[in-house]
């Protein structure tokens, strides 16, 4: 059986011309399958693969060239600086929603808080909040069984065990007044959306809403006001388009001091109000 050394198998980066990353891609892969850090790789590339590697490395960089992303053919995704597993029942965590995390940790709240992540996926939101404020009660929702197993297993590695996972709709089931910050990244992709093709990997589940995506957002901002404790904040992430029916629902809902957000690339991205 054919084999091949680091150098060789990094230079095969030029077969992803599918990819924005290649190279970055190829190193996480390789680095993967070696379990070694980039910096190794580059240190020790005569390291010459054995017969197992190269067909693992050659069979994830076939997957990579069919369009799987990378998150799902190495199993992590990094969010918040912290390494995530990630399975095909999870949407892969974006930086984009680290505005979210963000805007949170940027509130003037001392205090013991209780936060509530509707839709946790593989518990990316939760998770960061609950790694940077051990005096938060975080507890984190999603209606995937799966997505929960994975979540639960990646608080274990990630935050002391520290956040409560709950299977549920939205927040069907959770007592009145409870929480002082609801944060989600729901479903928000309309059905007819061309960019779903770039998006087939990831659960639908995850991805669709109804109602022009905004099914999903609706039901959570007109529940939330129950849910809340006087002054308790509300954060949604939302699709490029919907800024502006996101504030209205959000004012509809008698939220105040509703606070249109953008992300690192200036794009609408979410909406954070007060009860
Ligand atoms: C866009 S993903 C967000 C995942 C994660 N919060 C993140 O930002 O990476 C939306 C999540 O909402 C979950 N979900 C969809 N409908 C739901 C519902 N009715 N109740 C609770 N969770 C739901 C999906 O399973 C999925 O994990």
């Amino acid at each position: 059986m054919q084999t091949l050394n680091v150098k060789h198998a990094l230079a095969m980066q030029h077969q992803l011309d599918n990819s924005h990353t290649p190279q970055l891609d190829c190193q996480l892969i390789l680095g993967h399958i070696l379990n070694k850090t980039r910096s190794w790789l580059i240190a020790f590339d005569d390291y010459q693969l054995s017969a197992a590697e190269y067909a693992d490395f050659i069979s994830a960089l076939n997957a990579r060239r069919a369009g799987k992303p990378v998150a799902y053919i190495i199993g992590i995704q990094e969010f918040w600086s912290l390494e995530f597993s990630v399975t095909a029942a999870t949407l892969i965590p974006r930086p984009d929603t680290e505005l979210l995390v963000e805007t949170i940790l940027q509130q003037p709240s001392n205090d013991a808080a209780t936060v509530i992540d509707l839709g946790t996926g593989s518990g990316a939101i939760a998770i960061a909040i609950a790694s940077e404020r051990p005096n938060y009660t975080v507890v984190a929702t999603d209606r995937s069984a799966e997505c929960l197993q994975v979540a639960k297993k990646n608080s274990q590695q990630l935050a002391r065990n520290s956040v409560g996972f709950i299977q549920a709709n939205w927040l069907n089931g959770f007592k009145a007044s409870q929480f002082d910050i609801i944060v989600s990244n729901p479903p928000y992709i309309e059905i007819e959306d061309p960019h779903l093709g770039a998006l087939c990997y990831e659960p639908t589940a995850a991805l669709i809403s109804p109602d022009d995506g905004l099914n999903d957002i609706k039901q959570i901002i007109s529940a939330a006001p129950d849910y809340l404790k006087p002054n308790g904040m509300i954060i949604i992430e939302h699709g490029y388009n919907q800024q502006s029916q996101v504030t209205a629902l959000m004012a509809s809902s008698n939220f105040s001091r509703i606070k249109p957000l953008t992300d690192l690339n200036n794009q609408p991205r979410a909406v954070l109000a007060f009860m």
